[in-house]
């Protein structure tokens, strides 16, 4: 099987340059100025288009169960939305509940994702400690592919830890050379802001963000970032939304450590008036964590993107249908936490990034993909156009135009918290391991035709925070 897109521009994360690309057997095959159509190919005229490396979700939650209900979206949904706005590979969140085997929760993720459509790889949350966990690591770095753990600060009482796992969890990912991801939000905080909200008689959606302030989310930013130091290892902080966070990332990057911030299209774009809706339902679906912020943090989340102290974007696409927030209507801190955007992330970015200004197109293919790639140690497999790398491109008509709606988006959700806003720049085709499955508006997927990726231990970034804690290390004095 193979694919021709002829006529495009191609932009990498460092290049602009027209030329064509054969794609064969799931493949790029080749890249030349003009390459002739072999016999039994699929051809693209991507005249006037541009050529990028497929999106890369690193944060999404498909059929999460969460907060008494599981997520709407599942893995074949879920895939195949991302597929219509671009993105080509989703990493998901494996969350093992409070003492549950983390290889029985890693197998029963792997299972629910066989019907994927696009390819997919999983992040595994440390949810409590033990000589098990501890060993169930190990065999998830060596055997199965999983170079990243997740650790969530907050959600008291259900998936949330303490300082002692962290430690013992990060102590341990430096061992593997496998890289801690953060849920940044001091829990204990949450916690008692929102038991007091409540107590007050606050009990709509309005009291959610009240519960979960920019400084609970940077203290527990500083508070990971500054245990990885002490640890010396690398850490990426999730869905970093406030100023306060965003801070504690630069500071630390400005002394030399090695962290990583991702931060959600949504919280780019959208502030927390979303939550004074007198419209319950749409109030409530706006809850997720952390909240959406004023308009300022907005300003300084972009200037974290284009100053490169924010390297990826993601959307922690976690989907709930009002009937399912519905389950929070006496009591705002039963909202089960989440929303979507899987679909419209690379075209939200493109309109508010790239036409702005704020990004060039070279900067939108970091950030959407080849630095996830990067970092998540799947480059040039993935994030790249070279001879070799998956053919999971997307093209790109800078000129169409849309409105988003949840009448017309492929998530399984009945709410889009970008809807009503037309961006302009969108994908025309969408290629996935060679084969065109979006194309002028139309999904032609395969159930199950996702991959598992297989994602190694992180050599560069290791190997550059030993070599920096050697050199720090004081001399020894023979006497
Ligand atoms: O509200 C959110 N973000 N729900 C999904 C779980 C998480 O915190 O990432
Ligand atoms: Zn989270
Ligand atoms: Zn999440």
């Amino acid at each position: 099987m193979s694919v021709l897109i002829k006529g495009g521009t191609v932009v990498t994360a460092d290049q602009t340059l027209r030329t064509d690309i054969l794609c064969v057997d799931g493949k790029i095959q080749q890249i030349a100025e003009a390459i002739d159509k072999p016999g039994q190919c699929e051809e693209i005229d991507a005249g006037g288009q541009y050529i990028m490396p497929g999106g890369i979700d690193p944060h999404t939650h498909m059929q999460l169960p969460f907060m008494g209900t599981v997520a709407s979206e599942d893995f074949f949904t879920g895939t195949a939305a991302g597929l219509a706005g671009g993105t080509t590979m989703i990493i998901d969140f494996v969350i093992p509940g409070p003492q549950q085997n983390l290889m029985e929760a890693y197998h029963q993720w792997r299972e629910w994702a066989q019907k994927a459509v696009a390819d997919y790889s999983f992040h595994v949350a440390v949810t409590w400690w033990d000589d098990s966990v501890h060993r169930d690591m190990g065999t998830l770095v060596r055997e199965h592919g999983v170079n990243s753990f997740k650790h969530f600060m907050a959600y008291k009482g259900a998936i949330m830890i303490d300082d002692e796992i962290m430690v013992s969890s990060f102590s341990r990912a430096l061992e593997l050379g496998a890289v801690p991801t953060v849920h940044a939000e001091n829990g204990e905080l949450v916690f008692r802001l929102q038991n007091d909200l409540f107590s007050r008689g606050i009990t709509g959606p309005e009291g959610h963000p009240l519960s979960r302030p920019p400084e609970v989310e940077g203290e527990a930013a500083n508070r990971a970032i500054r245990i990885a130091e002490v640890l010396n290892v690398p850490v990426y902080i999730v869905h970093v939304s406030a100023r306060q966070a965003l801070e504690a990332v630069t500071r630390a990057r400005n002394e030399g450590q090695r962290v990583f911030g991702e931060v959600l299209a949504g919280h780019l774009l959208i502030d927390d008036s979303v939550y004074l809706d007198t419209d319950w339902g749409r109030a409530a679906a706006h809850v997720m964590s952390p909240p959406f912020r004023p308009k300022e943090h907005q300003a300084a989340l972009w200037r974290g993107l284009q100053s490169g102290n924010l390297q990826t974007t993601a959307t922690d696409h976690c989907c709930f249908c009002f009937d399912q927030k519905a389950m929070g209507r006496e009591d705002f801190r039963k909202i089960p936490n989440g929303t979507g955007g899987v679909e419209n992330r690379m075209e939200v970015l493109w309109h508010h990034g790239v036409n702005t200004g704020r990004l060039t197109m070279n900067e939108f293919v970091r950030v959407t993909s080849t630095n996830a790639a990067q970092i998540f140690n799947i480059y040039p497999r993935k994030g790249s156009i070279t001879v070799g790398a998956d053919a999971d491109l997307v093209v790109w008509d800078p000129e169409a135009s849309k409105t988003i709606s949840a009448k017309t988006h492929h998530h399984n959700v009945d709410f889009n918290i970008f809807e009503g806003m037309t961006v302009k720049g969108c994908a025309s085709h969408t290629i996935s391991n060679g084969k065109v499955v979006y194309a002028d508006g139309k999904l032609k997927v395969e159930k199950g035709a996702g991959n598992y990726v297989n994602r190694p231990p992180y050599a560069p970034f290791y190997d550059a925070v030993q070599k920096q804690s050697r050199a720090k290390a004081p001399t020894p004095v023979n006497r």
